[in-house]
């Protein structure tokens, strides 16, 4: 890099829009959406897609409820122009969805556009140009009178060829392409030039498409332009427009729905951003952000992983893990305030019944409605805290640990976590558990125990196993845990006090048992929690005393 870019590097100027409306306007209504992963994402796949790869992702996007998608370039190869003759000819066009073929201002590559679309019911041409000042000049090497030219010329070679399709429905979208980079005077210019050649009418009106073929500028100048173009565009009651962002900057998104605010009515994108250089807009992005406000995008994601799989299947790009709402790590929370924040929030939404707004800590959207699971929400690492720990046994096994538990057993299993250095499942916190408490045995085993009660008396006998000694212990209380540790002072264990106890059951059927939490307090006073496991449910809490006691030693 260079001490001082502005050497190199020059700062775009800025529209002159003082009394810009947009910043003060919100978003209400999905605008109308048109795929374009078939033409403006294929062509930037370093294999592009054959015939059948397309089809599948077309029924893909036909599945999402893209109504308008453009399907490809026909005229610019073979494959591009079996796959238009494939949709056409196989009848796989749904009725309600319109195709849009792109072509250049060139009459062989719009006749040859034709005959590919011979037989359509209903398709969207879609002709382009470049205009900004550096590819007049560098590519065309002509001056705006003669681009205005090219594109009228472009407009007129369409219509002239009408009468082959006729009887199908065909719509005209005309791109000053690199419009972003365009004086916006000339864009208005040439678009009013190619609006007079087509004639459209507030009922048959022409897509305008205002692409952000470069993003050379911030998001609130784009927005600039288009309100600035709608403003004077002749006849903008003739015009439906429609913009097309790309991401070099990294703000595709913003770009795109700051221009909804400041006019444009239909989108163009691709599923997950893919595109040339850092991609198209990610449709996706925009769709679930009006989602997320409560506006229906008209689009239906409920089966994420799927989509995400035939994209990935298709194109051979993959979704990068943090990807907005399609990652694999979009719902997932590691830091420990957040897991506990979250777990908070599921179990308080749920509690609030049917029809509650969704309001939930660091979960922007309710992964259900994407099909993925809550489950995926917590996983659990060394920056973990108790709540993530909890949120999982109490999740995957149903095992409800009290708070003051948790309290203890979380940094034990971030500290064991940490010592492994990676993430660690469910099953592997169970274990963690099982080995820190339920498996206690030493240095005081239990072999039998039994208890009777009669009128709130409880009798035990027990025997036990320290140190490789058998102990055969009677004891008396008013429930068998009082007994059996009376039972256990008998045989010189240290004095002890159960001041918390609680049990719960796993599972169900034959196979259900029981876990008990117990906590004891020392002599010394030290609070030590124990667990034990059992079909047997007194056994469970037995066990817990003497998991608790031995983990006192
Ligand atoms: O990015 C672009 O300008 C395009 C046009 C062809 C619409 O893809
Ligand atoms: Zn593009």
């Amino acid at each position: 890099m260079i001490p001082d870019p502005s050497r190199k590097y020059r700062a775009f100027p800025p529209v002159v829009l003082p009394d810009r409306q947009w910043p003060g306007k919100t978003l209400s209504h999905a605008p109308v959406w048109c795929s374009v992963d078939l033409r403006d994402g294929n062509q930037a796949l370093a294999v592009p897609m054959n015939v059948s790869q397309k089809l599948e992702l077309f029924d893909a996007l036909v599945a999402c409820g893209f109504k308008e998608i453009e399907v490809g370039f026909p005229s610019a190869s073979n494959t591009e122009f079996a796959f238009m003759r494939r949709l056409i000819e196989d009848g796989r066009i749904p009725e309600d969805v319109t195709v849009q073929v792109l072509v250049q201002a060139r009459e062989d590559l719009i006749e040859r556009t034709f005959e590919a679309l011979q037989g359509v019911r209903r398709a969207i041409v879609h002709l382009y140009n470049s205009t900004s000042p550096a590819q007049r000049r560098i590519v065309f090497g002509l001056e705006k009178p003669q681009i205005v030219e090219m594109a009228r010329k472009g407009a007129r070679w369409i219509k002239e060829r009408l009468p082959k399709l006729a009887g199908a429905d065909i719509r005209l979208e005309y791109s000053p392409e690199s419009f972003s980079a365009t004086e916006v005077e000339f864009s208005v210019e040439i678009c009013d030039a190619v609006m007079e050649e087509w004639g459209p009418s507030p009922e048959r009106k022409i897509i305008l498409n205002l692409p952000d073929t470069v993003e050379v500028a911030m998001p609130n100048v784009y927005a600039d332009q288009i309100e600035w173009f709608c403003r004077n565009i002749k006849r903008r009651d003739c015009a439906l427009i429609s913009v097309h962002t790309h991401n070099d900057r990294g703000t595709g998104a913003a770009a795109t729905e700051l221009a909804l605010l400041a006019g444009a009515e239909r989108v163009e994108g691709t599923l997950f951003g893919n595109g040339e250089r850092t991609g198209n807009l990610d449709l996706v992005t925009v769709a679930l952000n009006l989602y997320m406000h409560g506006i229906s995008p008209g689009l239906d994601f409920s089966d994420m992983s799927a989509l995400r799989g035939v994209y990935e299947r298709c194109t051979g790009m993959t979704v990068p893990p943090r990807h907005p709402y399609a990652g694999e790590l979009v719902f997932t929370a590691f830091s420990g305030s957040h897991q506990d924040a979250i777990r908070k929030g599921l179990v308080e939404w749920s509690g609030r019944g049917e029809g509650a707004i969704w309001d939930i800590p660091y979960l922007t959207i309710d992964p259900s409605d994407l099909g993925r699971e809550y489950r995926e929400v917590i996983r659990v690492n060394s920056q973990s805290g108790k709540g993530g720990v909890a949120y999982l046994l109490e999740s995957e096994f149903g095992i409800e640990l009290p708070k003051e538990l948790q309290r203890e057993f979380g940094p034990l299993a971030n500290d064991a976590v940490d010592a492994l250095g990676r993430e660690v499942t469910a099953l592997e916190l169970k274990e963690m558990f099982w080995r820190e408490y339920v498996e206690r045995r030493t240095p005081l085993a239990l072999h039998h125990f039994h208890a009777d009660g009669v009128d709130g008396v409880f009798r035990c006998r027990a025997s036990l196993r320290r140190e490789g000694v058998e102990f055969a212990v009677t004891g008396e209380g008013n429930g068998p845990i009082a007994a059996f540790v009376t039972a256990l002072a008998s045989i010189g264990v240290e004095p002890f006090e159960v001041v918390d106890y609680r049990q719960v059951a796993l599972g169900s059927g034959t196979e259900a048992s029981a876990i008990s939490f117990v906590r004891i307090r020392t002599g010394a006073g030290r609070l030590v929690w124990g667990a034990g496991v059992n079909t047997h449910i007194q056994l469970a809490s037995i066990e817990g005393v003497i998991s608790a006691l031995n983990r006192a030693v």
